[in-house]
């Protein structure tokens, strides 16, 4: 049986990326944030899995006005990183996971949640900041650690799904996962977020007390969190703040949610202002 063993939530910023692709991590403004996932980066080589099953959102990249699916599930054998206008990422492409990601998009719609099966797409710094802050720099003709799984969500389109659709969706997930007959260790994240607004009167806002409060209510109150409505996010935590509703889906798929028994045990917490203009926030939870 394959079985979720942790999950990781971590914010992903464009300008992330570019400061690890041009060597500037060790510069004074971006020295404090890399050295907040140096645990991290040691955790993962500890603690490798089979597979990453990573729920992040695409920005206008692969998908577009054209077409615009909520839930969007790899189930490709690979992705490229995306040319977001500079080129791609010199980063390794995404080797996915067929055969567990078939598995999940069949359990999950038949578990009620309508999910969109893409074969081909390009990711983009949604999925690639992430994998570079907690894996560390990978040459682009090298490979990421494992599979890894995209789970693409609209959350730059209205309407976006709710904080409790999100929740009861990681759920679903789990119990996806725990039906699959090989003996696979699973890890969940979830990306995005915390405070930003990048547009409009509000450009600029972080707020700090806001987020560290997420962080608090999703380690241990997920499921009153999850009843917190969008538009709190957006007045709270800004127009782009509302990434993070994809954390709940993560949450919601670790073992405590149907089992109080099962704590999460917190490996790591850490939250950084700024970066570009985003307030970057991180956790790591194992299975208790
Ligand atoms: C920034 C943050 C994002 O989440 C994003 O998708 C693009 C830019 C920023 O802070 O610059
Ligand atoms: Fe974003």
């Amino acid at each position: 049986m394959a079985r979720i063993s942790a999950s990781v939530f971590t914010s992903h910023v464009p300008a992330i990326g570019v400061a690890i692709d041009q060597g500037k991590t060790r510069e004074a403004y971006w020295q404090p944030l890399f050295d907040g996932y140096a645990y991290s980066r040691q955790w993962m080589r500890d603690n490798r899995p089979d597979v990453i099953f990573l729920i992040y959102n695409d920005h206008a990249t692969a998908f577009s006005l054209d077409l615009i699916p909520t839930f969007a599930i790899g189930t490709g054998a690979e992705y490229l990183p995306a040319d977001e206008g500079w080129g791609p990422r010199p980063v390794p492409k995404v080797v996915g996971h067929p055969q567990l990601a078939s598995h999940i998009a069949q359990s999950v719609i038949q578990q009620d949640f309508d999910l969109t099966i893409v074969n081909q797409m390009d990711v983009d710094h949604g999925l690639t900041v992430p994998l570079s802050l907690i894996c560390g720099e990978q040459p682009a003709d090298g490979a990421w650690p494992c599979p890894v799984i995209p789970f693409a969500v609209n959350v730059v389109q209205y309407p976006v799904p709710s904080g409790q659709r999100c929740f009861n969706l990681g759920q679903a997930i789990r119990k996806a996962v725990e039906s699959f007959d090989e003996d696979l260790n699973v890890q969940i994240w979830g990306t995005g977020g915390m405070s930003h607004q990048l547009q409009g009167a509000r450009a600029g806002l972080i707020n700090q007390e806001w987020d560290n409060c997420f962080l608090d209510q999703l380690i241990h109150h997920p499921a009153t969190l999850a009843k917190v409505p969008h538009i709190d996010y957006v007045r709270e935590a800004g127009s782009e703040g509302i990434e993070l509703v994809m954390w709940l889906i993560a949450r919601g798929a670790m073992a405590d949610v149907d089992d109080p028994a099962r704590a999460p045990v917190v490996k790591h917490r850490f939250y950084h202002v700024p970066a570009s203009n985003t307030a970057v926030g991180h956790l790591i939870l194992e299975n208790g």
